[in-house]
């Protein structure tokens, strides 16, 4: 089998790892690709945002199976593209990756499948903002604030704040650039980032992994795409996952279906455990990233054939998954300036050792690798258990060099520690 694999960050080259470990998959390409991706698979230029150019490349390629790994390809509808030359591709369809694209349409589809939910408030201009605000700290008064942009925003769409000015600061950049805004009810308790494989009908949960959404350590400073992440989550109630399937994924995945708007790919369940229960953040219709960098080396299932059986409508006679022992965590080595203004070209050096897996880097004319985005590396790495992963892990980091580099220095540690609960 031929596996193109569409995207450039950690997320694809972990795609790429557990792919090539897959004696099923003959051929891996990436496109674009980063310069870890080129040890593993080969790498064609291509425009992410372009659904003709991926499924033309494709095409070209002779691809058997198309991987798609961010959500702005989805959204522009890649997917339907790469199917329409009869070409199997893991990933939704333009209208079903609107459960990641439209938060309102998301909202919608939760309350016809009765999913657990923030209670919301589309708002459309500034005075609606005020009054919804108002009905928030009716509601909940002390909580914080959650404005968000009802659009795709790289991360960067979601205000959680004690200070109202700040909601409302947020609320109106929003609108004033033309977006649409859900005020959000706040939501307490650990976030957990539940994975489900699926069909349009078969659904397939992956184990729960935890990112680290903040830039510094102690949750504190601004919103990131993720500094980190670990998996399996020790902390977590037993029966989470079922629970989950049965009163989240899989009711999603049929309400999409009953509308005729099937969901296959990756469902991903951004979730609060609140003091009133489990309730769902958002949805992404994609790997998550960098959680995709814990929960794939966790996997013993061979990855290629199951997508392929997902990309196929077969995942009904697919056989249970199966997970190896032990704990992964990742550490994102950031650039200097991130998230606001990250400063690439800088010389990278230590990243071709064991479980360095590249987010943003890119080869300079001389074949060096160089930083290329604001996460530059997901130092990733496996032990019998958290506390051994995570050791393992930061030496690895300390062996990559990139100049005024920053990462998180507490990654899982609160989990290694015993301090998460669930209220
Ligand atoms: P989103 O883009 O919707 O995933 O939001 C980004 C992050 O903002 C989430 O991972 C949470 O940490 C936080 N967040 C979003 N919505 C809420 C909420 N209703 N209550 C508390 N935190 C939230
Ligand atoms: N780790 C957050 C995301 O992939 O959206």
């Amino acid at each position: 089998m031929r596996v193109l694999v569409i995207g450039s960050g950690a997320r694809e080259h972990a795609l790429c790892v557990a792919l090539s470990d897959d004696q099923a998959v003959s051929a891996l390409a990436c496109a674009p690709g980063n310069a870890g991706t080129r040890a593993l698979a080969e790498a064609m230029p291509i425009d992410v945002a372009d659904p003709a150019g991926i499924a033309a490349l494709a095409a070209d390629w002779r691809a058997d199976l198309v991987v798609v790994g961010p959500e702005v390809p989805l959204v522009a509808g890649a997917a339907d593209a790469v199917r329409d030359r009869g070409i199997a591709c893991f990933g939704p369809s333009a209208e079903a990756a609107q459960l990641e694209g439209s938060k309102s349409f998301a909202k919608h589809v939760m309350a016809a499948a009765g999913v657990p939910t923030a209670r919301s408030w589309p708002v459309g201009g500034a005075a609606e903002l005020e009054t919804a605000l108002d009905e928030v700290a009716r509601l909940a008064p002390g909580a914080p604030w959650v404005v968000k942009d009802d659009g795709l925003a790289a991360g960067k769409g979601v205000v959680v704040t004690p200070d109202r000015a700040v909601a409302v600061a947020h609320g109106t950049a929003v609108l004033d650039a033309g977006g649409a805004v859900l005020v959000e009810e706040y939501l307490d308790g650990p976030e957990v980032s539940l994975f489900a494989v699926t069909d349009g009908t078969t659904v397939l949960p992956l184990v729960p992994a935890q990112d680290a959404k903040r830039r510094d350590d102690g949750d504190a400073g601004p919103n990131t795409g993720g500094m980190g992440a670990y998996a399996p989550l020790p902390w977590a109630p037993q029966g989470l996952v079922e629970e989950v399937l049965a009163t989240v994924l899989q009711p999603t995945v049929d309400e999409m279906a009953r509308r005729g708007e099937p969901f296959s790919g990756l469902l991903y369940a951004g979730l609060a455990l609140t003091s009133r229960g489990v309730r769902v953040v958002e949805f992404n219709a994609r790997f998550g990233d960098p959680e995709t960098q814990v929960v794939l080396p966790l996997l013993a299932t061979p990855l290629g054939g199951l997508l392929r059986a997902a990309a196929t409508g077969a995942l009904a006679g697919h056989p249970p998954l199966r997970w190896r022992p032990g704990a992964a965590v990742t550490v994102v080595v950031a650039a200097p300036g991130y998230p606001e203004r990250p400063r690439t070209g800088d010389p990278v050096t230590g990243a071709d050792a064991e479980g360095v897996l590249h987010a943003g880097t890119a080869l300079d004319a001389a074949g060096a690798v160089r930083s290329a985005g604001g996460r530059v590396l997901a130092v990733t790495a496996v032990g019998a258990d958290l506390a051994a992963a995570r050791q393992r892990a930061y030496e690895r980091v300390a062996g990559v060099r990139l100049a005024d580099a920053h990462w998180r220095t507490d990654i899982a540690l609160a989990a290694v520690e015993g301090r998460i609960r669930v209220p």
